[in-house]
């Protein structure tokens, strides 16, 4: 159980009652006109994904209306009144469709259904519905690059090399080898064959799997349960679109893609460098050179594009993009001329081991030079195009857990964070959880582990299972008020009883409510709504100060972070932005202040304290 530190005044009124949480979620029922606020009214603006918070559900997690142990798409919905005072202005929904569920829904076997884990098509309409009553969109996971062993496509090639599908994903006769026991050899019709190449999984192990029916070896860039689609043939890309198409009509906002800088491979199949480490199971890693980032994916998204626009309402592509450089993010926008995503995930700020990927590894250092740079970059070497800033997902370790210090800073850390995330010129992207601390509960046996990598990889990969673990809303025991079920699909985080929603919406100093405040100030303010950002006080060693500059007659935002555990006497100059005043007043902070009225040229910050001013 974590013990959250006495935290110093806030200066600000908070206007939320508390929630009253029931175990048993209340049915749907539209919210009040008067009861939404001004600023979460719906928005018409074109450019709604470029101001948005956008949160990310892993629907297994969030809530479970049935009893199963497992969330659902009715729990979603009832939990829709939450994510709009919030503020939130769309959700990612991680993937609902049918599914052997290897990869908890990351391997799909129809594109147009939902898995009756999940509920129904009319429980997706209904949300669908209610989510847009709430002025929330809906943005679809859509996994492009592979599907289940189990889709009837994949059944369907995998059954001999001459039926229609036999072309859809990548097969291969593999390499002749005089020796039957190297490693992954079978008996072809003309002797034994190994795989064609050293080609890593991400997952683990060689990336080719053998198939009997067709002696040949097919490749998987993740599980071997996940088939790689051949996109080099157009009958793919077609059946790909009409599914998209399928989610488009019925009304989503836009899709997140998933792993969509690996869709393509070198044809010529050559071996990759290795990297000279070994994965968690003792294969050599290869380093993807041949299979991530391939220019072909460019020409798919410059088509996707193209059929997203061709529907009203400004919808969207976000992407999944781990890149080791700014230069390598910038290619993701495409052009004006052949535009590609509109969000391509910033991930280079907040997961920042070797450009990203999965990132279990607990205590990243909070270092400023890192934030300071890369931020820099996303303002300046994007070419203007939107940031999408994100520091939690599903695939790694939450970042209270990755940038905290493991003890009394934490809670304050996750302000500084929470603070970058939304008053840069980013669109935000956050994940179900930290919006009130959850943190990464790693299973402690291997017998209790859920996620593959982490059976397989054990003990030195233990998967992803402990930024999974359900949501937490109330203090309720058996499961938090996520399920009725003591049995969840994963366990309850053992600090539930302090962090949860229901506690939290009632402590007018709690991280909820923080970025509660912090969101509500993104839409009134039109400095960080739509103003510029400067950079200031640019060799400070341990505190990163920025500053929003206004749009005409609007007040600039400053904001000041102390990323040391010792208290900083800061300086700032607001000349170099043209800000003639040096007094602000304060927005939020976590420090205790004799007043609310702020000189910014001497400040005192106290150990990792957030601040945001106004300048008068
Ligand atoms: C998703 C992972 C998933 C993988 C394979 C990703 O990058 O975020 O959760 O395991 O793609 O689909």
């Amino acid at each position: 159980m974590i013990c959250r530190p006495p935290i110093a005044l806030l200066l600000f009124a908070l206007l939320f009652p508390p929630a009253a949480l029931t175990q048993t979620p209340p049915a749907y029922t539209p919210p009040a006109p008067a009861q939404i606020r001004a600023a979460e009214a719906p928005t018409s603006d074109p450019t709604w994904w470029k101001h948005a918070v956008i949160y990310e559900i892993y629907p297994r997690s969030f809530q479970d209306s049935n009893g199963d142990g497992i969330g659902d798409l009715n729990g979603i919905t009832s939990r829709l009144d939450y994510l709009q005072s919030l503020g939130v202005d769309a959700i990612w929904l991680a993937p609902t469709y049918p599914s052997p569920q290897i990869d908890f829904g990351y391997d799909i076997s129809d594109y147009t259904a939902v898995d009756p884990k999940y509920g129904s098509l009319a429980d997706f309409d209904r949300m669908l519905a209610a989510a847009n009553a709430h002025h929330i969109r809906i943005l679809l996971d859509m996994v492009l690059n592979h599907t289940s062993d189990k889709h009837p496509w994949f059944i369907e090639s995998a059954s001999s090399r001459t039926n229609p599908r036999a072309d859809w994903y990548i097969w291969n006769d593999g390499k002749p080898t005089t020796d039957p026991h190297a490693l992954n050899a079978h008996l072809g019709p003309k002797g034994w064959v190994t795989p064609p190449n050293n080609w890593s999984s991400l997952f683990q192990g060689s990336a080719w799997e053998w198939v009997p029916a067709r002696s040949q070896f097919y490749y998987h860039f993740f599980y071997r349960q996940q088939p790689d689609l051949n996109w080099r043939n157009p009958a793919v890309e077609k059946a790909m679109f009409d599914s998209m198409r399928f989610w488009l009509d019925r009304g989503v906002a836009g899709f997140r893609l998933d792993a969509i800088t690996n869709l393509f491979e070198d044809p010529t199949l050559q071996d990759e460098p290795l990297t000279g480490r070994r994965d968690a199971s003792g294969f050599p890693e290869s380093n993807h050179t041949f299979t991530s980032g391939l220019p072909e994916v460019h020409d798919v998204l410059r088509r996707l594009r193209k059929l997203i626009n061709s529907y009203p309402d400004n919808r969207v592509l976000v992407g999944e993009i781990y890149v080791p450089t700014t230069a390598d993010l910038l290619q993701w926008y495409g052009t004006p001329a052949a535009p590609e995503l509109q969000l391509p995930m910033d991930t280079l700020v907040g997961f920042h081991e070797e450009g990203g990927g999965v990132t279990n590894a607990p205590n990243v250092q909070l270092n400023l030079l890192h934030f300071r740079e890369t931020i820099s970059e996303m303002e300046t070497a994007l070419d203007n195009y939107q940031p999408l800033l994100v520091f939690d997902n599903h695939d790694n370790a939450r970042s209270w857990d990755r940038f905290g210090d493991g003890g009394p800073h934490n809670p304050l850390i996750a302000r500084l964070i929470s603070t970058i995330l939304y008053t840069t010129r980013s669109a935000a992207l956050t994940y179900y959880g930290a919006e009130i601390g959850m943190t990464t509960h790693t299973p402690t046996r291997r017998e209790g582990v859920r996620d593959p990598i982490g059976i397989t990889g054990w003990p030195k990969e233990k998967g992803r299972d402990g930024e999974r673990t359900p949501m937490q809303w109330a203090p309720l025991a058996p499961a938090a008020a996520f399920s009725t079920n003591p049995h969840t699909w994963l366990p309850i985080g053992a600090d539930y009883p302090a962090i949860n929603v229901a506690t939290e919406t009632a402590d007018p100093r709690s991280l909820l409510n923080w970025n509660r405040t912090l969101i509500e100030l993104r839409r009134t303010s039109p400095a960080l709504h739509d103003g510029g950002f400067i950079i200031l006080d640019t060799a400070n060693p341990s505190v990163l100060s920025y500053v929003r500059t206004a749009p005409a007659g609007g007040h600039p935002i400053v904001v000041s972070l102390n990323f040391s555990a010792e208290t900083q006497v800061v300086h700032l100059d607001l000349t170099a932005a043209k800000i003639p005043s040096i007094a602000a007043k304060l927005v939020i902070t976590d420090t205790a202040s004799p007043n609310s009225l702020y000189t910014l040229t001497t400040f005192n910050l106290s150990p990792y304290a957030s601040l945001v001013a106004e300048v008068q």
